[in-house]
């Protein structure tokens, strides 16, 4: 990335002929690649129908994260779409800055501006700094074209350069994949966690995003800890600085829904009831599911699993309720004949604690029948166990 090529490249994107293009190519399927590239390329130079052809697919990869709108009015690198926060993450954590009152702030780390997006539409103005040339380049082009140039600055540069006293606030989301794919370690991050954690210090508020499976161990002291989901599916737990320290809390987005950690001991074991929960990653990740447990009056099948179980059903954002109907001690042949006398053709397999593959199980089971159910593989007071159930509607 950041090569003069690419940078040649991208910029006859922004031409009035790459634009032309890239409108042509809004809706095109990759079946039809090899055709339409011939097609433009009849007509326009070989190296722009290429550009384009490439961006064109970015953008549709890109709409899972930033909806129809924008994906297809942006600008990406196939870094930038993989590494960038989905908008409804991005506009909570912009909700969060504004409700703090910060009026700017110093995004460090940019990418191609997901952030910084939903920041400047938020009203805050940023300085959006990465050090990869044609990253910050798209971030530019991303700014100009949502109309929000007049709030964004971007700032080719290395973030330890970054002078970052005159914001109010500072952002670092820090790059997590090595020439090998994910960085786990902290320290491997780009810039390693420490240097952020000493940057957001020097801040009258920060928020650093790091990967939700960090040890709760290295949350400092001074930070509160925020684990967020969208649609069910952990996306990031956030370090803020100048909040509340201390404190730990889950987010759950579409809502938005924040639980607030008070510290609770685990739950109680108890027998299997009625309604089995199973709470949201964010939760589980923020250690959080004790206080779930006595929103709903529930305790775990087993102390080390994250499965509440209760007599009642109650309804709470944090959790997704199933009925159960049958608890028996795992066995395949059992719930293979369970399953034929349930009639049970669609299965859906859960597990926690336990070894089994669920794409195995179905393979073996397979399943016949018109109805529906939810299948748990876990441990109840240390045993092996199944749980059969459906969704509470
Ligand atoms: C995870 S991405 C940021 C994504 C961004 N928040 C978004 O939503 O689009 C991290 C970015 O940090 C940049 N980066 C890594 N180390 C850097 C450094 N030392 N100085 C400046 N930029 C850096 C990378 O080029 C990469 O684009």
């Amino acid at each position: 990335m950041g090569r003069v090529t690419d940078l040649a490249a991208f910029s006859a994107l922004l031409t009035d002929e790459g634009q032309a293009l890239l409108t042509a190519l809004r809706d095109y399927t990759p079946s039809q690649e090899l055709a339409v590239a011939s097609r433009l390329r009849r007509e326009h130079p070989a190296d722009l129908v290429t550009a384009a052809i490439a961006q064109a697919r970015l953008r549709q990869r890109a709409v899972a994260k930033f909806g129809e709108q924008d994906a297809h009015r942006m600008y990406f690198t196939p870094g930038g779409v993989e590494q960038s926060t989905r908008r409804p993450v991005a506009e909570h954590r912009a909700a969060a800055f504004a409700r703090l009152g910060v009026r700017s702030v110093a995004d460090l780390c940019g990418g191609i501006g997901g952030d910084a997006i939903a920041l400047a539409r938020a009203g805050i103005r940023v300085l959006a700094v990465d050090r990869d040339p044609l990253t910050a380049e798209a971030a530019r082009a991303n700014a100009a074209a949502l109309g929000l140039a007049d709030l964004i600055e971007v700032r080719c540069t290395d973030v330890t350069e970054v002078d970052t006293s005159p914001y109010d606030a500072v952002f670092v989301d820090p790059a997590r994949r090595g020439g090998r794919g994910r960085v786990f370690d902290p320290e491997a991050y780009s810039p390693p966690l420490s240097w952020a954690i000493d940057a957001a210090r020097k801040a009258p508020h920060a928020a650093l995003k790091i990967a939700p499976g960090i040890p709760h161990e290295t949350i400092p002291p001074e930070a509160e800890a925020e684990w967020v989901s969208d649609g069910g599916d952990v996306k990031e737990a956030v370090l803020w600085f100048g909040t509340r320290p201390g404190t730990i809390t889950a987010t759950l987005l579409p809502g938005p829904h924040t639980l607030t950690g008070r510290g609770l001991p685990n739950p109680p074991v108890r027998p299997v009831g009625r309604f089995l929960y199973e709470p949201d990653g964010a939760v589980i990740r923020a250690h959080l599911v004790a206080e779930v447990a006595e929103e709903i009056g529930g305790g775990l099948v087993d102390e080390t699993i994250a499965y509440i179980t209760a007599d009642e059903p109650r309804p709470t954002p944090y959790a997704t309720a199933y009925e159960i109907t049958d608890e028996l001690p795992f066995s395949l042949k059992k719930l293979k004949a369970l399953l034929r006398e349930r009639e049970v053709g669609t299965l859906t397999v859960k597990k926690r604690g336990s070894a089994v593959e669920p794409e195995e199980l179905r393979r073996k089971l397979k399943p016949k029948g018109p109805n529906a159910a939810t299948v748990f593989l876990t441990r109840v007071a240390g045993a092996p166990t199944m749980l059969l159930g459906r969704p509470v509607r």
